[in-house]
């Protein structure tokens, strides 16, 4: 990517946060809220004007802010649309993000999206096109995108590499940073019967900047990740492992469906906080 980059290395842990939820909006105004920082969904805002960006601007002048996509469709051969690049950047200038993220998959085809995070295909001709793509985002935006692994179902038989080998070579050949789900890692490795912990081992550390933890729904042969339930005891053992391994990273929980009243997640937060004040003592000096 652009050679005035450094090589890369995570920035500081700015905390714990949780995904900002319009159910949340008013709480967050109302009172300072125990939360370090907030991740909002980049495509609530990308339409210029009206309330939603009224209300984002006055609850990010009190929580700092990352952003997270969900349609830039990364492994499209095609590339990523040119104006949702644009309107990304220009959002971007607005909140002044800690730091962007999308996911490895792709969203549609022609034009069309379907908000849904379709998986890639474990190939060198994948990967080849997410690398292209992921160093157009970067030169465009001007600085290292996150990118989150994704969940799935099926496999592809066009897949030549396991799922983290693929991860791990997206990284170092786009130079781009890492947004872990771990409530991802585990259902895909319940689905595949697969070892998260072999997942976690192949992740390439400096370059872990955020976690995601959320929860799933459990249809006995297989999870889906539905996002609307806690965190499950599992995620939570991965958490300790993925904190052992990586040290202290930006940890948030991500609840997209049945959102609870705030406390219920910052409780939840609390959580996190306990398990890394415990595993990575070191976390909270950092963050002080
Ligand atoms: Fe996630």
């Amino acid at each position: 990517m652009t050679a005035a980059l450094p090589t890369a290395s995570t920035s500081p842990s700015p905390g714990f946060g949780l995904g900002l939820r319009t159910a949340h909006y008013a709480a967050f105004l109302d009172a300072q809220q125990p939360v370090d920082w907030l991740e909002i969904i980049a495509e609530n805002y990308l339409v210029p004007g009206g309330k939603p960006l009224r209300m984002l601007d006055d609850i990010r002048a009190r929580y700092p802010m990352v952003m997270h996509g969900v349609s830039m469709s990364i492994g499209l051969v095609a590339g990523p649309d040119p104006e949702h690049l644009k309107a990304l950047a220009a959002l971007a200038r607005r909140v002044r993000p800690l730091w962007i993220s999308d996911h490895l998959c792709w969203t549609g085809v022609h034009g069309r999206q379907i908000h849904d995070l379709l998986p890639l295909p474990y190939s060198e001709e994948a990967l080849k096109v997410v690398v292209r793509n992921l160093r157009q985002v970067q030169d465009t935006l001007g600085q290292r995108l996150l990118i989150e692994n994704v969940s799935s179902y099926l496999e592809f038989r066009a897949s030549s590499m396991s799922e983290w080998e693929f991860v791990n070579r997206v990284c170092e050949e786009a130079d781009c940073l890492l947004l872990l789900d771990l409530n991802n890692i585990h259902v895909s490795s319940v689905n595949h019967g697969f070892d998260a912990l072999d997942y976690l081992a192949a992740m390439p550390a400096h370059r872990v900047q955020q976690i995601h933890l959320a929860g799933h729904t459990d249809h006995g042969d297989h999870l889906i990740d539905t996002h609307d339930h806690p965190v499950a005891e599992p995620v939570w053992a991965l958490y300790r492992a993925a904190l052992k391994r990586f040290g202290n990273v930006a940890t948030m929980i991500e609840r997209d469906d049945r959102i609870p009243p705030l406390p219920e997640l910052v409780a939840e937060l609390d959580t996190a906080r306990a398990i890394a004040a415990k595993v990575s003592p070191l976390a909270d000096r950092e963050a002080a």
